[in-house]
């Protein structure tokens, strides 16, 4: 809901838990009033008229006030937005008109002297405490020279004062993405993000900060902002110097060039989304999950189904009979979705060749793929196919024939990362010839699902021949967008992944359009629980996939986990099995049966349920608990037991005090106020023990 003051210069927008207010000042100045727990339009106007101290010595008025500073006059935080010709940089800006329509509100201004027009666009949902901010740059024309931005950003965030702040940022690297790090907040600027063309494993383009370093899983504030964009990006923490904090997001790793607008062009940022949480870690995840579910996941209603992939048993090494072979293995396992990885299609039979020619290795399925997704069909199963669109290897049919469709520099080396490099997806011509030969793919035989993979970064980011080669690193990612959303209008039925290399492109903006992503190539079980954990500060069950592979874990570590610790682990996802089938016992197979079905049924409250971390992966007992409708699912592992003590009784959440709740497995009835207080034995005992408990209101 948004409400407006009187004066018609305040708002007020409120979601579920929480409010935000913006005023624009008498000069017109677009100033920050409120962002927190839900308050009244009275006291927004009150804060509105609150007199102002005047700025000392040598600060700004207006720094660490403004709801989108911008690079010029009397300002010295760092602007979200930077704009230049080549006689004037800076802005200047008049006020234009504000409007609301539905949840949205808009208030644009414009810049008589660049030709500029500037909307900011906010949207706040009554189901929900995230609010969606992106802005619009338009030059206006009809005529003056082009606009150059050297930055955009979509969104400045300002909390409130507080004696300090904590600020929680996911990184990693490959295969060991998501790992939650924590730091008390210094004066200057904290600055993380991608200078790699696609969103990383370094870090999610994510930040949450809790007031004084006091939240804790279930308790305190916690403020999170989120960037939905898979190219390059930036999200900075400022901490100014009296104390404020603004954080910054958008397109692009740092100011040197994002786009150039001829008079009649625009450019809108990505989103960059905030949630203020009173309920701590927790339950700012269950925010952003509720919201994702709701307004960003395509189908998101839908439950994901259980897949089988064979890369990490197979890897290059693939072919009609032994995909058949391993197919029947998973159907009679209870898979319901087989994918066929790498090494399908063109001369691709290592990672030296192939990328680029997207046509069955005639080889390999001399009939091309239709044979097989028959023969997966007929085994009750959906078929899916991997690709790399995006990629092509100097040895390759199209590398041949259109060696200018890469990235690269004239005269330059062209960088390989895995004999690879990549297509300049900026490039009208090599969309249109990705459209045709994807549609080609999905048209020549029943693919229900495609695993978009990604395997390289950016290193040679140059357009020959292009005037402003610099906005490739934006306008791959709009080419990337474009061809997803037209294959998907296209082919509706079928179902998109994310991946790269792992989880190297995972983000809302990829979310928007995608079904699931593949969470890391990491498939140890241990490993996974930390990376999970991580992964879950934001994102939902629902799209994050987690396969069981093979013990010992031969590609990281020799570790040697029995099938229930793999199946446990993976079951806080969307469940996948990767193991080379063929080598599993009859015993193991019957076993993996059990679990499949175990997971179905706990499946729509794995994906769709409320999470609760209820002990981190810590090196003892951990756990993760859903909470669906009458039902709740909690999972819990147990990497080591020291001593030969009893591991500690496991608190629920979000159960209700007053009812009594009957353990599916065993029969036995607890009652709520116990299982939330003194909480639950749960038996484990050893080293990588886990267990599934569900339990049901009686
Ligand atoms: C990287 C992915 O993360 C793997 O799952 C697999 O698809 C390989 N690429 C194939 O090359």
């Amino acid at each position: 809901m948004i409400e407006t003051g009187d004066t018609g210069r305040t708002w007020l927008l409120t979601g579920a838990s929480s409010s935000y207010a913006l005023q624009l000042t008498e000069r017109d100045e677009l100033v920050h009033l409120h962002w927190g727990p839900q308050i009244s339009l009275a006291a927004a106007e009150a804060l509105a008229a609150a007199p102002q101290p005047p700025p000392r010595g040598f600060e700004s008025a207006l720094d660490g006030r403004e709801e989108y500073p911008v690079e010029g006059g009397p300002r010295f935080v760092r602007p979200a937005l930077s704009v230049r010709t080549e006689e004037v940089r800076g802005t200047e800006w008049v006020l234009a008109g504000a409007a609301v329509d539905g949840d949205e509100l808009r208030i644009g201004f414009t810049d008589p002297v660049h030709r500029l027009a500037l909307d900011l666009h906010y949207r706040m949902r009554d189901d929900s405490d995230v609010i969606e901010r992106w802005a619009t740059v338009a030059h206006t024309g009809p005529d003056g020279p082009p606009l150059e931005l050297l930055r955009a950003d979509a969104a400045a965030w300002t909390l409130p004062a507080r004696d300090g702040w904590r600020m929680s940022r996911l990184h990693g690297r490959w295969a060991a993405e998501t790992q939650i790090a924590r730091t008390e907040l210094t004066y200057g600027e904290s600055v993380i993000s991608s200078r790699r063309g696609h969103t990383g494993h370094q870090h999610l383009p994510w930040v949450a900060l809790d007031a004084d370093g006091t939240a804790t899983e279930e308790h305190g504030e916690v403020y999170g902002c989120a960037l939905g964009w898979s190219g390059s990006w930036r999200i900075s923490v400022q901490q100014l110097p009296d104390g404020i904090v603004q954080i910054t997001g958008g397109a692009g790793h740092d100011d040197a060039g994002l786009l150039r607008l001829a008079p009649g062009e625009s450019y809108t940022t990505p989103v960059f989304a905030g949630l203020w949480s009173g309920a701590g870690f927790g339950g700012a995840s269950r925010a952003w999950h509720a919201w994702q579910l709701a307004h960003v996941v395509p189908d998101a209603e839908r439950l994901r189904p259980v897949l089988y992939n064979s890369w990490e048993a197979t890897g290059f090494d693939i072919s009609q009979d032994q995909q058949r072979a391993l197919a029947e293995r998973a159907a009679a396992m209870g898979v319901e979705l087989f994918v066929v990885d790498d090494a399908w299609f063109g001369r691709r039979t290592d990672d030296r060749a192939g990328l680029g020619d997207w046509t069955p290795n005639p080889d390999r399925f001399p009939a091309g793929l239709k044979p097989l997704a028959d023969e997966v069909h007929g085994l009750g199963m959906q078929f899916g196919i991997w690709v790399e669109p995006e990629m092509v290897n100097p040895d390759s049919d199209l590398y041949r024939a259109h060696p200018d469709w890469v990235q690269h520099f004239p005269g330059r080396t062209r960088t390989e990362f895995r004999h690879q490099l990549v297509l300049n997806l900026a490039r009208n011509d090599v969309r249109e010839y990705l459209w045709e030969q994807l549609d080609a793919l999905l048209t020549s035989a029943p693919i229900d699902y495609v695993k978009w993979d990604f395997n390289r970064s950016f290193t040679d980011a140059g357009w020959p021949g292009e005037e402003y080669a610099q906005k490739l690193w934006v306008e791959h990612v709009d080419g990337l967008y474009a061809l997803i959303d037209r294959l998907r209008a296209a082919h509706p039925s079928v179902a998109f992944e994310s991946c790269s290399g792992g989880g190297g492109r995972v983000d809302l903006g990829i979310l928007s359009r995608t079904d699931q992503v593949w969470t890391s190539d990491n498939t140890d079980p241990l490993d996974r629980l930390v990376i999970q954990e991580g992964f879950s500060q934001i994102h939902p069950a629902r799209v994050m996939a987690a396969w069981v592979t093979d013990s010992p874990n031969v590609q990281l570590n020799d570790r040697v986990s029995s099938l229930r610790f793999r199946f446990v682990s993976a079951m806080a996802g969307v469940l996948g099995v990767g193991g080379d089938l063929t080598e599993w016992s009859a015993e193991e197979l019957a076993e993996a049966r059990s679990w499949v079905d175990l997971y179905k049924e706990i499946r729509p409250h794995v994906q769709r349920g409320a999470l609760y971390r209820l002990r981190a992966p810590r090196g003892g007992l951990s756990a993760v608990q859903y909470v669906h409708g009458e039902e709740t699912v909690v999972l819990v592992w147990l990497e080591a037991q020291r001593y030969g003590e009893r591991p500690p009784a496991l608190r629920l959440r979000g159960l209700d005090p007053t009812a009594t709740y009957t353990c599916l497995d065993t029969g036995a009835v607890h009652h709520g106020s116990v299982l939330l207080h003194q909480g639950l034995h749960t038996g484990l005992r050893g080293d990588l023990d886990a267990r599934v408990l569900r339990l049901r209101r009686a």
